[in-house]
């Protein structure tokens, strides 16, 4: 077994016993998620809030696909520490953003480059303010408090960014 599967399958683990707790997805889009607290400040949600306005409690999981880019750099640790915050003692944290050490690396050859690096700009929460590498995604987490921090590489294939080279980070509070 590799050290990737090793990580999916510890979070497929941690999810599987820690049903009982909230479980908050930040940046829900246009795909809330069965058995989330869905959140997000321009669509349709369980709460449709600003982030910073929100302060939830003893949370199993927090989850943010492709949110935390839309935040400027200066905010990614604080961010994170807010959501540190809001999970009980053992609670995790999982992040997904782009790649952008893979996306720069290969620039252009991939079609959809540009939305990629700034976001689909569709409204004021699609712009992206921050790029992340292995080391930074780590060591974001590392600075905001988390522990037992993981965090891979993977492409997606997801329906709206398939092909994109992404990053999934998980951290214990
Ligand atoms: C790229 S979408 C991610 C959607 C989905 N999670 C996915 O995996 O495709 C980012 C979402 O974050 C939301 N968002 C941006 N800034 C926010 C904020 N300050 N508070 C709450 N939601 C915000 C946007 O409205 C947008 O729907």
């Amino acid at each position: 077994m590799n050290q990737q599967q090793r990580i999916i399958d510890s979070v497929a683990t941690y999810r599987r016993d820690h049903r009982e707790r909230a479980w908050v997805n930040l940046g829900c889009g246009k795909f809330p998620l069965d058995g989330y607290i869905n959140v997000d400040a321009h669509e349709p949600s369980d709460v449709k809030a600003d982030v910073w306005s929100l302060a939830f409690r003893d949370c199993g999981v927090v989850r943010m696909d492709h949110f935390l880019e839309h935040f400027s750099w200066r905010e990614t640790v604080p961010l994170l520490e807010l959501v540190r915050g809001w999970l009980y003692a053992g609670g995790m944290v999982e992040v997904e953003v782009p790649d952008m050490e893979e996306i720069m690396r290969n620039g252009s050859d991939f079609h959809d480059w540009l939305r990629y690096v700034y976001g689909s700009q569709q409204h004021d929460g699609e712009y992206h303010k921050a790029g992340f590498t292995i080391n930074s995604l780590f060591d974001a987490l590392e600075d905001a408090g988390y522990h037992e921090i993981k965090v891979r590489k993977f492409v997606s294939g997801f329906k709206t960014r398939k092909g994109m080279p992404c990053l999934h980070g998980t951290g214990r509070a």
